[in-house]
């Protein structure tokens, strides 16, 4: 029996007038997450920046521990950051490339993992290739990772295809030459599952934009507590000090927890979006959304297919996520004509892009597509 989530549709005003299929940009927004949002109004209006002390920094420890249960970590090894940017650049400031220059990627990633190190002189940086412009095959990585690289980096999904690594397997490869392993999971937090034990990662970032509903302004970054000490950055602020609040300007120590990464005042109107947006996760259960989705995302794959449209994906199912690529002469056309007729999906150079999530159903599939071939009337 599949599994059913579509209860949830009601928590999306959005759902009720568009097909909405680009949850890997964007996570649809829930009453829920206006309800903790308009919150945190109400205390501003009532207690301006007396809600600091009570109920805003609690939030932030909320959101904290809410992230730990979601990638199967402890609270203190959580910290919130600006941007995956933000929390892969610190990461970087972190580490000493005198001994190890090179830090390998997958030509795959997200463009800015890689450019964190391309900026660094000190750094050479080695592109992975893929072999099927969808999946990297690990034995790639094998043959480009030895004692010379200092780091492993990157995604546990990939934007562009939709295809999940084997983080166990990848973390292997770096260990085993000595190297950190760092994951970017933006594009698999709250549809694929994440354990950061079994993956073995040493770092992970991932957050709220897309598949956790909580909008922009945030991200999270999980680093191993074995390695916070051998972490330090070389960038920081006054979140990251040890005894923030004694406000003293003559000396700097690090926390001893992941919160050592966090810098500044953290969007506090993101905080409360992603609170919502991730109980909501949480409640639906990534397990049961990775099942709905699957069965989404197939469908899709097979109707396309049957109309004789290549799709840039994994070749095995177990390997794809909810990310599918369509390729196409006119991606950008084909995305305007399904907008007109209140579909919304993405596109890129050559790829009309669909990302659905378990509050889309079987039959909204089955219009867009009906569309983009002409079927529908
Ligand atoms: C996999 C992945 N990593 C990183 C980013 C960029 O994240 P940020 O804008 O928070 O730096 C994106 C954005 O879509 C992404 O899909």
């Amino acid at each position: 029996m599949h599994v059913n989530l579509t209860d949830w549709r009601a928590e999306f005003p959005i759902l009720e007038k568009k097909v909405y299929l680009n949850s890997c940009s964007l996570g649809a927004l829930s009453h829920r997450a206006v309800g903790y949002v308009q919150r945190f109004h109400e205390e501003w209006h009532a207690n301006g920046a007396a809600a600091w002390y009570g109920p805003w920094t609690e939030r932030l420890d909320q959101l904290r521990h809410s992230v730990a249960r979601l990638v199967n970590a402890d609270r203190d090894e959580v910290a919130l950051t600006a941007s995956v940017s933000a929390a892969l650049a610190s990461i970087a400031s972190a580490v000493d490339y005198t001994k190890r220059k090179r830090v390998v990627i997958a030509e795959l990633d997200f463009p800015t993992l890689g450019y964190q190190w391309m900026v660094r002189p000190d750094v050479e940086v080695v592109r992975v290739p893929s072999d099927d412009d969808a999946t990297i095959d690990p034995a790639r990585f094998a043959e480009a990772v030895d004692d010379r690289t200092a780091i492993v980096a990157t995604s546990h999904v990939f934007f562009t295809t939709g295809a999940i690594q084997d983080l166990a397997r990848l973390a292997k490869i770096a260990h085993d030459a000595g190297a950190l392993f760092v994951v970017d999971a933006y594009q698999s937090g709250g549809q694929v599952p994440i354990d950061v034990k079994a993956a073995d990662a040493d770092v992970l970032i991932t957050g709220p934009l897309k598949w956790l509903l909580g909008g922009p302004g945030l991200s999270y970054l999980y680093v191993k507590r074995d390695r916070i000490a051998q972490l330090t950055p070389t960038t920081t602020g006054w979140f990251g000090r040890r005894d923030q609040f004694e406000f003293d300007s003559s000396s700097f120590t690090f926390r001893d927890d992941a919160q050592r990464y966090e810098m500044g005042t953290p969007a506090l109107p993101t905080v409360h979006a992603a609170l919502g947006g991730g109980e909501i996760i949480e409640e639906a259960g990534v397990a049961a959304i990775r099942e709905c989705n699957s069965m989404l995302t197939e469908r899709l794959i097979d109707r396309v297919t049957a109309e004789g449209m290549r799709v840039r994906c994994a070749k095995n199912a177990s390997e794809r996520s909810a990310i599918v690529m369509i390729a196409h002469d006119d991606p950008g056309g084909v995305v305007g004509r399904l907008a007109e007729r209140d579909v919304i999906v993405d596109w890129r150079p050559g790829y009309v892009r669909f990302s659905p999530h378990f509050y889309n159903t079987e039959s909204e599939i089955d219009f867009a597509i009906d569309i983009m071939t002409g079927a529908a009337s």
